[in-house]
């Protein structure tokens, strides 16, 4: 009988779901060509197929030896020395009927024939791009299978996007979203954090773009008071006193109500507290704390405040009074005199710093609706199926603190809108967050990004959002992100650290694959994880158009060699330095 061409071995050995395989002493090298193409069979991550009667079970290459150079390992037991063989990983099965399941039903026996897997039955487990599945690109072994990804556990059971710098993240994430809304996800509701402001030339077709440097339709804003006072006071004074954070908090209250009072479209005002989100004048809250700060009275109980000049919140020009004399004679200093520190100069140069005026409005507390839809529509990117919003020219500390806003906003809408209306259930939300090690990474000193993503990632299937992390540096991402990251694509990874990290997170089973990770190429991917029928070795697809990430040009270091002009750095940077001290 003519031996089959696809048989390449036999079965040796079985323990568990990990079979060796000795190749055939005939088969010359370990990628014989089928039908004009070469069958990457050798390679670790390619697929082998093991006939059992009606099913074919289908197991993965974890490792490739002759027995010699393996010492005293279990395979050079059980192969004749010089042979060579494989280490194969039993994934799952392909039934009578040609639908695949992961897990096998019928181990192999001792001398089943193992074949390489032909790209019929790879066309067969990897599901073709529908209603449910998205394209992101290949198979690296078998270009002519495509991969797509199960959509709904990509979005609602978290994601992981993982590479060196330059590997080819930014351009998968492009891939991946641009693919869903040409794929017919017209209406998805997908939040894009952009630290870089990479993504608007990729997706700007199919996004609405908000940048925090842009003024008007194109502007990002993130106001202040849709956060709790405490955090309010972080974003703008940094770490301060309980006694200043506490009348803070009083101070902010009693805004909110006044605010709440006076509006026509809040029914409602007895339930405001100092954390709820409604608009309020922080200029009032600024003066009152810088007023009282300063204040020096006639006596200490009962007495007049000794002011020279009121001054102006609006303009945020503080109360001057007078100096206070020495010993007990009058003016005196007041109860809070110096208690707040210098809090209230600190807020009061942030809210002059054009840097943070996207964290300052809209602060225009008259109109007739409500402010918040409008600031949330904009985040959601209105009728558009992406939203980038962009926060490259906003200092880290504002924009930690600002990313993690909207990441917290957003999942308590999700948690609040029913199953008919909002987002969350009803609409489900991605938010896809760049760099994520920046903000989630043990040193950030804001907490509120952490706080946020962990909180989606633990909770966020529940209601409706998930979030897709995107990091050089997994190892900093927190635990409870990686772990509950139902897909994991893994690009090029050069650090020891980082590929530990992944392999933790592949099954035990699979930890092998890992082994490939620093020789992945540019765009090409380990792809594991709910969202794919069985861990695969992809190339994924270049986006078109492509994101910005080009890097900085050597050009200038050839050119003519004159002084540099840095005098619109220096004066943009002193435009926010001197507002500080100077007075208005
Ligand atoms: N699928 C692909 N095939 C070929 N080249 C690719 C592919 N994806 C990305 N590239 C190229 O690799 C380079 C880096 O891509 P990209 O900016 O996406 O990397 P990155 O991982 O996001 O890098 P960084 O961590 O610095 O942001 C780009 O020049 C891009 O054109
Ligand atoms: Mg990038």
């Amino acid at each position: 009988m003519e031996p089959d061409p696809t048989c390449i071995g036999r079965v040796r050995h079985v323990l568990g779901s990990t079979v060796t395989v000795r190749l055939d002493p005939d088969l010359a090298g370990v990628a014989p060509i089928w039908r004009g193409q070469v069958q990457p069979l050798g390679q670790v991550g390619s697929l082998v197929v093991l006939p059992q009667g009606p099913v074919t079970v289908l197991a993965s290459v974890v490792l490739v030896g002759i027995s010699e150079l393996v010492g005293e390992q279990a395979p050079s037991a059980i192969v004749q020395t010089g042979d060579r063989w494989l280490q194969i990983q039993l994934l799952g099965e392909v039934d009578a009927l040609g639908s695949f399941q992961r897990g096998v039903s019928t181990y192999p026996a001792l001398d089943d024939p193992v074949h390489f897997s032909a790209p019929g039955i790879l066309q067969q487990v990897h599901p073709t791009a529908a209603e449910t599945h998205v394209k992101i690109g290949s198979l690296s072994a078998n270009p002519e299978v495509a991969v797509a990804l199960d959509a709904q556990r990509l979005v609602t059971r978290h994601s992981v996007v993982v590479g060196s710098t330059g590997s080819g993240k930014t351009s998968a994430v492009a891939t991946i979203l641009q693919q869903f809304v040409r794929a017919g996800w017209t209406a998805a509701n997908v939040v894009v954090i952009d630290p870089h402001g990479e993504y608007a030339t990729a997706l700007g077709e199919m996004a609405s773009v908000r940048s925090v440097t842009s003024a008007g339709e194109q502007g990002l804003r993130v106001p202040y008071w849709a956060l709790p006072a405490e955090d309010i006071l972080t974003a703008l004074a940094g770490g301060t006193s309980a006694t200043t954070l506490n009348r803070f908090s009083e101070l902010v209250a009693e805004q909110r109500r006044t605010y709440a009072e006076g509006c026509s479209w809040l029914q409602d005002s007895s339930a405001i507290t100092a954390d709820t989100p409604v608009p309020f004048d922080l200029h009032q809250v600024w003066y009152q704390l810088d007023y009282e700060n300063n204040a020096t009275v006639t006596a200490k109980t009962g007495g007049q405040d000794c002011v020279e000049d009121t001054g102006d919140p609006r303009g945020l020009r503080p109360a001057v009074f007078k100096p206070y004399a020495p010993g007990s004679a009058t003016p005196m200093q007041g109860p809070m005199y110096g208690r707040h520190g210098s809090a209230p100069t600190q807020i009061r140069s942030r809210m002059r710093d054009p840097r943070y005026s996207f964290f300052l409005q809209p602060d225009d507390t008259t109109v007739d609706h409500d402010p918040f839809t409008d600031v949330l529509d904009e985040w959601l990117g209105g009728s558009q199926p992406v939203s980038v919003l962009d926060f490259s020219g906003v200092p880290s500390d504002a924009a930690d603190l600002a990313i993690g806003v909207v990441l917290q906003l957003l999942f308590e809408l999700s948690v609040r809108s029913s199953a008919s209306v909002g987002v969350g259930r009803h609409r489900p939300v991605l938010a896809v967050m760049e760099e994520a090690h920046r903000f989630l990474g043990e040193g950030t000193t804001v907490r509120v990004a952490r706080e946020s993503v962990n909180r989606i990632a633990r909770e966020g299937r529940k209601y409706g959002i998930g979030v897709m992390l995107v990091s050089q540096r997994p190892s900093e991402l927190p635990d409870t992100s990686l772990s509950q990251a139902g897909t994991i694509i893994a690009l090029r990874l050069t650090n020891a650290g980082d590929q530990a990290r992944v392999r933790s997170g592949l099954p035990d089973t699979l930890a092998g694959l890992a082994d490939v990770l620093p020789s992945l190429r540019t765009g090409e991917a380990l792809v594991t994880g709910e969202s794919v029928s069985l861990p695969s070795r992809v190339l994924i697809d270049m986006p078109f158009p492509v994101p910005t990430a080009t890097d900085p040009d050597l050009g200038g270091w050839r050119g003519e060699a004159l002084p540099n002009d840095l005098t619109t750095a220096l004066a943009q940077w002193r435009a926010i330095e001197t507002n500080d001290g100077e007075a208005p």
